[in-house]
């Protein structure tokens, strides 16, 4: 749309949409900040019991953007979990690459949570777009999930976002080594129709597991996609109970039953062997161990933790002292244990930008120039941007005394 002048002079007639885009994204995050000055915030700062920050920094124009998505239909997977169809009600095709995730932005008792949730379909299915939620013990918004998503609802997401991601390449000839537990299975449902896709001289095996047999998401749709490619996907259940209707290796997926399952099926390490893991965190941390003991070095192995905000809060460390540097200004405040960088930064008026606050969108990112950052996973920063000392003050924790820059 080219701008025009009106007979008043000097104003914009008709606005381009891409801006008319980033105006309404902008309202939105003022509606969000809004929310936040009454009391309605972000779940992790409510639960911390901290007062909620006031508001000082603001999205940058390239903030990613939120997005209403209408839920199409509702399946239930197994008891314990639902996959929600998702379409754009305008009729847009949601873009994403195989294994990134969706913040969901969801309304439960009255305020705003966001929670991420790995899409589960493959770019370009044509059932569109859909995300796996499990049930997790006194959670907040999974339940919720299951409990009250219906078809016809529209949900507010942002992204998708994410680096646990593959990129098919058709000349490619790899071998995916997917070790996944529990909802860890989503991002790779993804993974394996982009690679069977995408592929064709690739193979994927992919080892799953769950306590009991009726938790075994997809357990239909990955035994008719090994039974459609035979050869190129192997897929292997581990149950922590036996089970007479599913064959299955038995155990926890620890160092031992990894091992035992890895000798069973041939897998070998190799530099064309991709390495991926999703699950729960002490999975995640067996697998990641008994891997290295087979000599697989840490960098090449890719995860992804689906860690909650509740469980990050619960990592208390002492209190560390940040400086914001911004040109010549300096800001200074003590970040408690319990806080990001951001929501500590915020309260003290720092300037510091963010968007997403989830890690997904890379509006929060500032250079650091002194100390220590832990960095929440997962996150959008790449590793090159890592290495030239960028961290996301919306989930960077202090671990030492910081100084920080933001870029002017
Ligand atoms: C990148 C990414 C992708 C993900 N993809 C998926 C997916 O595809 N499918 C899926 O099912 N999940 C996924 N998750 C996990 C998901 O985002 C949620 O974390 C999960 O659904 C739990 O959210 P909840 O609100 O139900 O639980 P929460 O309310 O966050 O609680 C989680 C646990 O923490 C405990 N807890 C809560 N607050 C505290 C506190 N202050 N101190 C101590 N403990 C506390 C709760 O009792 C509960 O046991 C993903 C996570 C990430 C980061
Ligand atoms: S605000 Fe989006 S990554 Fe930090």
């Amino acid at each position: 749309v080219r701008p025009r002048e009106t007979s008043g002079g000097g104003r914009w007639r008709w606005v381009p949409r891409a801006i008319r885009r980033s105006l309404e994204a902008r309202a939105r995050d003022l509606e969000m900040m809004v929310r936040q000055l009454r009391g309605a915030i972000p779940d992790p700062v409510v639960r911390s019991g901290v007062r909620p920050p006031r508001v000082a920094g603001g999205a940058r124009p390239d903030a990613a953007p939120r997005r209403l998505l209408e839920i199409t239909a509702v399946a239930r997977e197994t008891p314990d979990s639902v996959v929600l169809h998702l379409r754009d009600p305008a009729g847009g095709s949601v873009e994403h690459r195989p294994g990134e995730f969706l913040t969901l932005c969801v309304e439960v008792g009255g305020r705003e949570v966001r929670r991420a949730y790995s899409i589960c379909t493959p770019p370009g299915d044509p059932r569109g777009i859909a995300v796996g939620i499990k049930r997790v013990p006194g959670g907040l918004v999974s339940n919720h999930l299951n409990d009250t998503a219906e078809a016809g609802q529209r949900v507010a997401v942002l992204g998708p976002s994410g680096s646990f991601v593959v990129t098919p390449a058709a000349e490619a000839s790899r071998t995916y080594l997917l070790i996944a537990g529990g909802s860890g299975i989503t991002p790779m449902m993804a993974i394996v129709g982009a690679v069977l896709e995408g592929e064709a001289d690739s193979r994927l095996v992919l080892l799953y597991g769950n306590r009991r047999a009726d938790a075994v998401m997809f357990r239909e749709a990955l035994g008719q996609l090994a039974q459609d490619h035979p050869g190129r996907l192997v897929v292997r259940h581990v149950l922590e109970e036996p089970d007479d209707l599913l064959e299955h290796g038995l155990g926890r997926l620890d160092a031992e039953t990894l091992g035992r399952e890895l000798d069973a099926l041939g897998v070998a390490d190799g530099p064309d062997v991709e390495w991926l893991i999703c699950g729960p965190e002490g999975m995640m941390r067996s697998v990641r161990a008994a891997l290295e003991g087979r000599g697989v070095p840490r960098a090449r192995l890719r995860e992804e933790r689906f860690q909650s905000p509740g469980e990050r809060i619960a990592r208390v460390t002492a209190p560390q002292e940040v400086e914001v540097r911004s040109g010549a200004d300096r800001v200074r405040f003590r970040v408690a244990p319990g806080l990001t960088v951001l929501e500590a930064g915020l309260a003290a008026g720092a300037p510091l930008p963010f968007s997403c606050t989830l890690g997904g969108c890379g509006a929060c990112r500032v250079r650091l120039v002194e100390g220590d950052v832990h960095l929440d996973e997962p996150h959008c920063l790449s590793a090159e941007e890592l290495a030239a000392g960028m961290v996301l003050t919306c989930v960077g924790r202090p671990a030492s005394p910081v100084v920080l820059e933001v870029a002017s």
